[in-house]
């Protein structure tokens, strides 16, 4: 009996040595330790044996039992930790790889990043950005802009009408009208948004463009301080070498009026025929003046023998296509990705 018990115990132990996973181990135990077993039913059966084989038989079967049941134990936990290992090893992610290409991440649109960036500038001059409608009262699209009851721009054929009275504006220039009603003297505001007209589309033209309106008024500006901020903000776009020039022009809300050109940093960069400037050495980019006497009557509390100010208006797309050699601004709107991933 107890030669049996000891060949058990050995035949137990070499099976859970040989269980290289925990299902075969599991086996291993019904095998030898389960209800049916044999050795739980020779110590089931001890109390049967006559007495002066009990307490032997009882002892070794008992001793064989509690060492399969430490093998088992120990054998799990070997199991276990070789088994948790294989699988961090087989799950493993490397987060050094290069990510899947499959959702390429986007960037903002050249013309977004444009206005952005300007916007930026004229926050640093101390400029207020401010936001209007792009649905727009004829009065403040035109009338309060000191246009004349025959003025062509108020067409049919060159602006779109939405009902009797309003417009798609042509234009930011509302917003000065709109910035001086929000408050009482100084103010320093910057305004863009898209202006729609109904242009032929071309290399220079679109019927939906961006522009921003910048205004100042306070006491004693002048054209100087127009120039200034002007050539502060193209040499942030441009490079700190541009200079500005101002040519005689005509706004109905801005008197004297201008149109401003930037010294071409193209041809600037390499000497040779230039395509931004097409060999002028001048970009304009943008119409300019001082703000007309007569728009302050259609604000309270301006008081025109008091306050002077300055005012422009910049095509964002004009600018950017400037900026990057874009020959024509409807590719701008094109968003053919080859194109547009040109611009960081
Ligand atoms: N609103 C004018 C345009 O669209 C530009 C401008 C703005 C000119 C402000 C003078 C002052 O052409």
């Amino acid at each position: 009996m107890i030669d049996r018990i000891t060949e058990l115990q050995a035949e137990g132990e070499a099976a859970i040595a040989a269980a290289t996973a925990t299902p075969a181990l599991e086996e291993a135990r019904i095998a030898y330790l389960g209800r049916k077993a044999e050795l739980p039913n020779l110590l089931r059966g001890v109390a049967q044996l006559p007495p002066e084989e009990r307490g032997a038989v009882g002892r070794a079967a008992n001793e064989a039992r509690k060492a399969l049941e430490a093998a088992i134990e120990a054998r799990q936990s070997q199991l276990a930790s070789s088994e948790l290992e294989a699988k961090l090893v087989e799950d493993a992610v490397d987060v050094t790889l290069p990510g899947s290409p499959a959702w390429p991440v986007g960037r903002l649109h050249v013309i977004t990043a444009m206005r952005r960036e300007i916007e930026d500038i004229f926050l640093g001059l101390g400029f207020r950005v401010a936001e209007g409608p792009e649905i727009e009262t004829v009065y403040y699209n035109f009338d309060a802009l000191n246009h004349s009851p025959q003025h062509p721009s108020r067409l049919k054929s060159d602006t779109f009408y939405t009902t009797e009275g309003a417009v798609l504006r042509t234009h930011t220039s509302p917003m000065q009208i709109r910035a001086m009603r929000a408050g009482p003297p100084p103010v320093y505001m910057a305004s863009a948004g898209r202006c729609y007209r109904r242009d032929t589309p071309d290399a220079t033209h679109t019927a939906m463009f961006t522009q921003i309106e910048g205004l100042a008024v306070d006491r004693g500006l002048s054209l100087a301080h127009l120039k200034g901020t002007l050539l502060g903000f193209a040499r942030e776009v441009f490079g700190s070498d541009r200079e500005v020039r101002l040519r005689p022009h005509f706004f109905p809300f801005t008197e004297p009026s201008v149109e401003v050109d930037v010294s071409c940093f193209n041809c600037a960069r390499d000497g040779s025929p230039c395509r931004v400037c097409r060999a002028e050495g001048w970009v304009e980019i943008l119409g300019a003046g001082m703000v007309d006497p007569n728009l302050f009557d259609h604000v309270e509390g301006y008081d025109k023998e008091e306050l002077t100010g300055y005012a422009w208006g910049m095509g964002v797309e004009r600018i950017a296509a400037a900026r990057h050699a874009v020959p024509d601004i409807r590719m701008l709107w094109e968003n053919d990705l080859r194109f547009m991933e040109q611009f960081g």
